[in-house]
């Protein structure tokens, strides 16, 4: 098991990709610590598949938009499993407006939880890592849309595109103390984050038409690219952000 003795921190773990993630380490070997906000029936039931592949877990419900809350949960989470190894930086939130109507609420709350919470979270990852003289890795979960313009979700765009520059910049400024920084750009995933989508068979349809393998991806195809990203066989991979979108950024058709 590639990920034997590794401890992991899953940020947004109760459910969709977070979820998908935390199962996968846990099966790969990793004991796995996640935070989650409100959702206690979707955290009990991460905690149950990371328990059910012979892990130990620990749910910590804590509020992404309070740096208080940030630091205590990685403070927790090494109290009680050991010192993170792995953080995945997975929780965040989409809202749709128009730009002209886009209000300052509506832009606190996507910054704050896509760039801050992911800066403040890692923040406080690296500084256990300093104090324990370890190396680590962290994986940034991103969007297609960090590259690919997504009109009527400018905020959306706004964190993902600073999340692409901070994945680069923290990779040089964090290699020296043998910390990897790597990104995963999702294109549409089915998860509760797309629940119109999925609940609309004609915007699904219009989607599915530009996506090259037909499909939307599920949290495990996700996951088994967070998998390797975590292991040793990504040691010398850091400053990459990887595409996983069946096709999707690049489909452009002409009738
Ligand atoms: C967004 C989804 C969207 C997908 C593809 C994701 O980052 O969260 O709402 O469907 O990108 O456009």
């Amino acid at each position: 098991m590639r990920l034997q003795g590794k401890v992991a921190f899953i940020t947004g773990g109760s459910h969709g990709i977070g979820r998908g993630i935390a199962e996968r380490l846990a099966r790969d070997g990793a004991d796995v610590a996640f935070n989650y906000g409100h959702d206690d029936a979707g955290a009990a039931a991460t905690v149950a598949a990371i328990e059910a592949a012979g892990r130990k877990s620990a749910a910590i419900r804590a509020d992404m938009l309070d740096l208080a809350a940030i630091r205590e949960m990685l403070a927790e989470a090494e109290r009680r499993l050991g010192t993170p190894g792995i953080l995945v930086n997975n929780a965040g939130v989409e809202h749709k407006a128009d730009f002209w109507n886009v209000t300052e609420a509506d832009y606190d709350r996507v910054l704050s939880v896509n760039l801050k919470g992911l800066f403040f979270s890692t923040q406080a990852f690296v500084n256990q890592l300093r104090a324990a003289g370890r190396p680590g890795t962290v994986i940034n979960i991103s969007s297609v849309h960090e590259d690919l313009p997504f009109p009527g979700f400018s905020t959306y765009c706004a964190s993902k595109g600073a999340v692409r520059m901070l994945t680069r910049d923290l990779a040089v400024e964090l290699g020296p103390l043998g910390i990897t920084v790597n990104a995963i750009a999702p294109g549409a995933i089915e998860t509760p984050i797309n629940t119109k989508l999925l609940n609309s068979p004609e915007l699904l349809k219009a989607l599915t038409d530009k996506i090259p393998l037909g499909r939307l991806g599920k949290p495990e195809d996700v996951a088994g690219l967070a998998a390797f990203l975590a292991s040793p066989d990504a040691a010398y991979v850091t400053g990459a952000t990887y595409f996983i979108d069946g096709g999707l950024t690049w489909s452009y058709h002409e009738q």
